[in-house]
């Protein structure tokens, strides 16, 4: 896609934002940003975008090309409906589509092997910072030697293309090694996040049958040593039957218990392992890696992500939307435990040969201007973080910034949640000084990759919307009965056509799958958001509409917690909701009903909150509990919790009371709140 160096083309869309909105709220990419940016005007944007929508086919099939592939496709893209049993045969809809079939490739090749035969072969791939401040740097080229390395220990540890592997670890570099040499040898990795409980490993290592778990024998976080091998062990031995060996790393040297004939010393393998090992060429469609995520339900969904739609989502999404260079030093501040982590820490870029930082510990530690600190000392010249750790930020004080010196800053994003207004500005004005663009990416851990964003060097953004669809998305508000909503008027968020970087499924459970996201709106994907379109076609993401929260930016389902929480001997009944918060975009409120003779006392207030951390991990602790006798319900018995919802967040109930069962119950619940 070259540059535009003709005189600045002009659309009629970009007229009309600037007509509607007049300059106050409209930030137009800089001249200097655009002159230099791979997309650099509306039009050119919305001439791509019409070609991607228009011939997906042709457009991704081009775009494919830039990736390495050990046998090209036979077939860009092909849906296929499996016959189901339960949820029908989703005739028309377009969840069971393949991309690239016929096609093999192999990701962690297009992330390491295919730069070695460039002047990107020596240059920095991962500047990896501890939390006390060690520092690693890893070339391409010492990277390729490391993954090869644990790609062979994968191997000698009886790990073959198709089996699962389970990694639960802190932001290590070997984290990256990790996923990579999985990817190598086609293992499907699920990464775990390292604040999960044991609990939490054993339901998503046994709903995947992991044959290996990696771990380490400890994170740093906030100072402090986090227990991960405790935390394996305590999994493993409450029943992980398919696991056969536990490789661990030494980080942390906190004591722990090495179980013969079962756990192995990463260090040890490592030091036998042979640095030869050819990347196994896969089958476009084969399983990379599958992701825990909350959902309507009380378990954890497994979405599956395949190799070179996924691969080739997150290259491009990375290449356009980031505008990464090789000059860039890129900064995500995800965990890669999330899908966030595994998109824009890894592979997105690391697919573009580019140089990411990776940060192991908290952002406020040991003082609150940690991450600013990184920046300056890393020359860091693209951030990407998510709005509650801005809104934290802000609280903290502008002086921890100003400080620093973060003018390699030329490019800003957001990810997680819907960013306030606010937020955007003061990330605007204090962070980027008013010169970097502000990308507020709009995606899920279903779609893979950016689905909603500005196109930096192209699209005007305004704080608050994430603008406009990437290539080849088509997203669309509707309204309950699918028709298509008028400007401004708010609706379901739904995509319309398959994208290379798509789920593939729940894993194991194409019914569920089918159901969850192909059903509400027969064929179309249900993203489980509301949204409205303005009249520019803008998108402002309203947030979820289902039963799931989010909570600092982690994904939570309500029936999750729910769940844990009657899980506890003394609780009859749980609902659990999100009110507003300030920092954390929403916080859980938890109305709870107690078995008879249990105190309703602070005591076991805070047991339960450690009950729910132990049960799911401590992101899930409800920040708020409050004991009733009965829960508001309607006459057929369902919980109300559009009622608990506002009294939650406004202590009263002013909404429609018509359909519920008892009154009384209302009322006990807001005394209980005045209380
Ligand atoms: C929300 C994270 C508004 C949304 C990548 C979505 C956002 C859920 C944005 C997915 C954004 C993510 N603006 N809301 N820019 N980005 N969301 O699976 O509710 O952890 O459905 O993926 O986060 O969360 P997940």
């Amino acid at each position: 896609m070259a540059k535009s160096t003709t005189k600045k083309k002009h659309s009629k869309r970009s007229d009309s934002i600037e007509s509607t909105l007049g300059e106050k709220r409209l930030f137009k990419p800089s001249k200097a940003f655009s002159e230099k940016a791979r997309i650099s005007s509306m039009a050119q944007y919305e001439k791509l975008y019409r070609a991607s929508i228009k011939d997906p086919e042709k457009f991704f099939a081009k775009q494919a090309e830039e990736l390495h592939w050990f046998k090209k496709w036979r077939k860009v893209l092909e849906t296929k409906n499996p016959r189901l049993s339960k949820a029908g045969a989703g005739g028309g809809s377009f969840a069971f589509t393949q991309w690239f079939t016929g096609g093999e490739i192999n990701a962690c090749y297009n992330c390491i092997d295919r730069h070695l035969s460039s002047p990107r072969k020596n240059k920095a791939a991962i500047i990896w910072e501890g939390e006390n401040f060690e520092q690693r740097t890893l070339t391409y080229s010492q990277l390729h030697r490391e993954v090869s390395k644990a790609a062979n220990v994968l191997k000698s540890l009886g790990v073959k293309t198709g089996d699962r592997v389970a990694i639960y670890m802190g932001m290590t570099p070997e984290l990256a090694i990790a996923v990579l040499a999985c990817a190598r040898i086609g293992a499907t990795h699920t990464v775990i996040f390292g604040g999960f409980s044991a609990e939490a490993i054993r339901d998503r290592v046994n709903d995947c049958d992991a044959k290996l778990i990696i771990t380490a024998d400890g994170a740093f976080r906030r100072g402090t040593i986090i227990d991960l091998k405790k935390n394996v062990d305590n999994a493993v031995t409450s029943g992980c039957p398919s696991v056969e060996k536990v490789l661990v790393l030494k980080r942390t040297a906190n004591a722990v218990v090495m179980i013969a004939g079962r756990d192995v010393w990463w260090h040890e393998a490592m030091a036998e392992a042979s640095a030869n090992c050819p990347a196994t060429p896969l089958d476009s469609e084969h399983p990379l890696y599958i992701l825990y995520t909350s959902g309507t339900t009380g378990k954890p969904k497994g979405i599956v992500h395949t190799t070179a739609g996924y691969l080739l989502g997150t290259y491009l999404t990375m290449k356009y939307i980031f505008d990464i260079r090789d000059e860039d030093v890129f900064w995500c501040s995800a965990d890669v435990g999330w899908v966030t982590g595994h998109s824009y820490v890894l592979y997105g870029p690391l697919a573009n040969g580019a140089t990411i930082v990776m940060y192991e510990g908290a952002p406020t530690y040991p003082a609150p201007d940690r991450f600013w600190d990184i920046i300056e000392r890393h020359g860091a010249t693209i951030f990407y973080t998510a709005p509650t750790a801005i809104r934290a930020f802000i609280r903290a004080g502008d002086e921890h910034s100003n400080k620093h010196d973060m003018s390699s800053l030329r490019l800003l994003g957001s990810v997680g949640e819907p960013i306030n207004p606010e937020a955007w500005m003061w990330y605007h004005r204090v962070i980027g000084k008013g010169r970097c663009p502000i990308v507020d990416t709009w995606w899920q851990t279903e779609t893979g990759a950016i689905m909603i964003s500005p196109i930096p060097g192209a699209v005007p953004t305004i704080p608050g919307s994430a603008t406009l669809p990437f290539f080849g998305v088509e997203p669309e508000v509707v309204r309950k009965d699918g028709t298509k909503c008028n400007p401004d008027e708010g609706g379901y968020l739904i995509i319309k056509k398959p994208w290379p970087s798509m789920l593939r499924g729940i894993y194991k459970d194409p019914e569920r799958f089918q159901k969850q996201y192909f059903t509400e709106y027969p064929g179309l994907y249900f993203t489980g958001d509301g949204a409205r379109q303005d009249k520019n076609g803008y998108f402002w993401i309203m947030g979820r509409v289902d039963d799931v929260i989010n909570v600092s930016g982690h994904r939570l389902g309500t029936m999750e917690v729910e769940s844990a929480l009657v899980g506890h001997e003394s609780v009859a009944e749980a609902a659990v909701v999100g009110r507003p918060d300030e920092i954390k975009g929403s916080a859980l409120v938890a109305f709870v009903t107690l078995k008879k003779g249990w105190p309703a006392d602070e005591s076991l207030k805070e047991k339960l909150r450690n009950h729910v951390a132990e049960m799911i991990g401590s992101i899930a602790k409800p920040d708020d509990i409050r004991f009733s006798d009965a829960l508001p319900k309607t006459r057929s018995g369902k919980i109300m919790r559009r009622l608990l919802r506002e009294l939650a967040s406004t202590g009263s109930v002013a909404g429609d009371t018509t359909t519920l069962e008892d009154f009384s119950v209302l009322e006990q619940l807001r005394a209980g709140e005045e209380e």
